[in-house]
């Protein structure tokens, strides 16, 4: 069969190994390798790879494209991000840089309350402009599907209004969008006494998410001083009975038992883990939730990095993420959360791409389709100005993205992009 693409003349290809469980243990440190190889696309799907050039597969009315002898590797999967906010806390960067903790900051009514006011006060297309400009950020760096929360509005009406402007974008973005209902995310000041009017509020808004098909996840911050593990059960357990796939915030600052609790109800992924106890290794170590471990956040507010090789060492299934968002991640640089993986977590490079890849696909329920490059999968793929992926780890903070494939098509162009002309 013909092809409406084929890629030639790749200098090398990484991508995860087949699989349709969670990578773990051993299979972590593996990569299928292709050398001087080909990736030929048939309706937006991968229709055959390997070594070699691929000529077979074309025809007349086939296109080529000439790689010109560097790496390739699936689409980056960004699994955790909270992309869709307005407005920015460069004010507050100051004061944590001087030590006033995160949790103080929210105390006080800043932090994630902070982007609340800002993100209730913003328009659809204020919303919209700014996500979109990270959006195209982010696909410029290699992510070709990212998981995006709510959780900026804590009211019924903000907290639809963040999904509704996410939904509109995965329709006119070429990055694919995966919404998460984030609607615990922290405690308005107003229902200080009255917990489980807002937790109830909270439950009410899933109908209408379910309705309009806003989000595939439920999330809840499982922490000190905001909610607890009993509270995150609540949610959690709602979510369950009404569709949802689960995910929690858990053990970012103290360890409260929330890790374990995903585990227990069956959560897609449990993210954080910076101070993930004993028992929540254990408990992921012997589930299939995936533990999506973000550097970036660690990085930013100078606090632990989460034992990602103990996690390995038992056979947890990991996944990295960006985290992006406008307190504690304020990059959408997903390569350097990468770089951070590396430099911090101590993981080697085939680690940090099954964790980037196909574990964070598992996260989000969509490693049928994307995060390997494969047979039938979506022809979702990266080209570098690098020539072995190692080197993209080694050579930190920098955007070594050439050029962006979704779906077949030619996304990103010399660090440019050229969907725009396109849709
Ligand atoms: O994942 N930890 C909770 N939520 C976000 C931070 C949100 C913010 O500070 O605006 C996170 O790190
Ligand atoms: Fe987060």
């Amino acid at each position: 069969m013909h092809a409406d693409l084929v890629v030639q003349n790749i200098g090398v290809l990484w991508t995860p190994k087949a699989t349709n469980k969670p990578v773990r243990l051993q299979a972590m440190d593996e990569i299928e390798e292709y050398k001087n190889a080909f990736i030929a696309v048939k309706d937006g799907k991968i229709l055959a790879l390997g070594e070699g050039d691929g000529k077979r597969y074309i025809g007349e009315a086939t296109k080529t494209y000439d790689a010109e002898g560097k790496l390739v590797t699936p689409g980056l999967v960004d699994s955790h991000t909270h992309v869709v906010h307005y407005g920015s806390r460069e004010y507050e960067f100051e004061k944590k840089m001087r030590g006033v903790p995160y949790l103080k900051i929210l105390e006080d009514g800043g932090g994630i309350l902070a982007s609340v006011r800002m993100t209730q006060e913003a328009s659809e297309e204020a919303l919209y402009a700014q996500s979109k400009q990270s959006l195209d950020r982010m696909l410029r760096y290699g992510v070709t599907t990212v998981e995006g929360k709510s959780g900026y509005g804590l009211d019924a009406e903000t907290e639809l209004k963040q999904l509704r402007v996410q939904k509109r974008l995965n329709e006119d973005h070429p990055v694919d969008i995966v919404g998460t209902y984030l609607g615990a995310h922290a405690l308005p000041k107003a229902y200080k006494d009255n917990r489980k009017t807002f937790l109830d509020s909270v439950v009410d808004t899933m109908d209408v998410v379910k309705q309009e098909n806003l989000a595939e996840f439920v999330d809840i911050f499982c922490e000190k001083g905001v909610f607890n593990v009993e509270e995150s059960c609540y949610i959690l357990e709602e979510a369950k009975k009404r569709g949802f796939g689960l995910k929690i915030h858990s053990d970012e600052i103290e360890a409260l038992g929330g890790t374990e609790l995903a585990c227990e109800l069956g959560a897609a992924s449990a993210d954080h883990l910076m101070v993930v106890s004993e028992t929540g290794i254990k408990a992921l170590a012997e589930s299939d939730t995936i533990a999506n471990v973000l550097p970036s956040t660690s990085f930013n507010l100078q606090s632990a990095y989460a034992p990602a090789r103990k996690m390995l060492e038992n056979g947890v299934a990991l996944a990295l993420s960006s985290d992006y968002n406008p307190g504690s991640s304020p990059s959408e640089n997903f390569q350097f959360t990468l770089n951070l993986a590396a430099i911090h977590l101590k993981m080697s490079p085939k680690e940090i791409l099954n964790a980037a890849t196909v574990n964070a696909a598992h996260s989000l329920k969509k490693a049928d389709k994307i995060g390997i490059l494969k047979e039938g999968y979506n022809a979702d793929f990266v080209i570098y100005e690098a020539e072995n992926f190692p080197y993209v780890l080694y050579h930190f903070a920098v955007n070594h993205v050439k050029d962006v494939f979704k779906n077949g098509v030619l996304v990103v162009s010399n660090q440019n992009k050229v969907w725009e002309e396109r849709i």
